[in-house]
């Protein structure tokens, strides 16, 4: 495996790498991504290999500007009007795809959309530019595994099956960019994230549709696994760690625990506690302890992101 220090040479040869159909994992302003040529099968059927992902559960383009969006993908007056407002940034949008599009139908899962996001970290935009084509790019985790912040993380689930690790430090946002599909300039919330549903709304003048809220059809096929899950079981919505748990605090921690404690932010902040959610998870899960006790996230703001991926990191195996 290969962690090599994001400078500028390194990002040419990871560059060098992608056009070559080899797969590099780099970071982005949410969490670090498995990167291959999307426009290249052979490459995008590495990622779904790497990872143990199932071939149903498409993947997001990433590209260095709108105008590279526009190439594969059909923008309406709507989506102009969030990329505008959040591109640079953590939103991807489910689009319909173009028919000269030549991005691998492995990408899209054989949809007619396709997920387009353009990343904001300085590497990632860098990346995007020398590589000169769309770069198909899960979390660069292991499939149902906890997303990586940290180059590190990346090493520990899949170094053997890149070519390069470029490391950038930790990831500073900490949580998946937010998935919206917009149809006929009408939004539709696949997947809470970095960008919050409030946010959003108050772009558009009125409230999205979310549909991961109330048992709705989940219309995003990453929606429907159990996902970002340690190897110790969760318990949500604790108020403290019983015996052999492990706690996973968020404001003050009660007094009498006594087990390993890490803090999302003993300040209650959403915004701390989403950059240090999965780097605190990889850490209890590494005590070896068999449960985590997780304190209750307020429901607002980046915490509805927060809930989503504890939730269904909790779900039974
Ligand atoms: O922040 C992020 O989004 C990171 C970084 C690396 O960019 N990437 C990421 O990718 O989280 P991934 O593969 O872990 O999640 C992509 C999500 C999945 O839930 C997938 O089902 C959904 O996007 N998705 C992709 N294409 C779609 C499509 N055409 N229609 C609906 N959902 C789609
Ligand atoms: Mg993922």
């Amino acid at each position: 495996m290969a962690v090599v220090a994001a400078t500028d040479q390194a990002v040419s040869d990871a560059a060098k790498h992608l056009r070559a159909g080899r797969l590099v994992a780099f970071p982005t302003e949410t969490v670090y991504g498995l990167g291959a040529d999307a426009t290249n099968g052979a490459a995008v059927a590495a990622i779904f290999a790497a990872k143990g992902r199932p071939r149903f559960n498409p993947l997001i383009a990433h590209v260095a500007d709108v105008a590279a969006v526009e190439r594969h993908a059909v923008m309406d007056a709507m989506a102009h009007r969030l990329a505008a407002a959040f591109w640079p940034g953590p939103l991807t949008l489910v689009l319909r795809r173009s028919a000269s599009s030549a991005i691998s139908d492995l990408v899209t899962a054989g949809l007619d959309t396709v997920a387009m996001r353009v990343p904001s970290h300085a590497v990632a935009r860098e990346l995007l530019r020398r590589a000169g084509v769309p770069v198909a790019a899960p979390s660069a985790n292991r499939s149902g595994h906890v997303s990586p912040t940290l180059a590190a993380h990346v090493a520990a689930d899949l170094g053997a099956d890149v070519a390069m690790i470029l490391d950038g430090g930790a990831t500073q946002v900490g949580l998946e960019s937010t998935v919206a599909a917009v149809e006929q300039d009408r939004v539709t919330l696949l997947r809470p994230g970095a960008i919050t549903a409030e946010q959003i709304d108050a772009v558009i003048g009125q409230r999205t549709a979310r549909a991961f809220e109330g048992g709705a059809q989940p219309l995003s096929p990453g929606q429907l696994e159990r996902h970002y899950a340690p190897r110790a079981r969760l318990r949500l919505d604790a108020s403290s760690a019983e015996p052999g748990e492990g706690l996973l605090a968020f404001g003050p921690v009660p007094h009498a625990t006594s087990g390993p404690v890490l803090n999302l932010s003993a300040r209650g902040d959403l915004i701390e506690a989403a950059a240090n959610l999965f780097a605190h998870l990889r850490a209890l899960d590494a005590t070896g302890l068999a449960r985590i006790a997780v304190m209750p996230i307020p429901a607002h703001g980046l915490g509805c992101a927060i809930n989503d991926r504890l939730g269904r990191a909790a779900k039974g195996r």
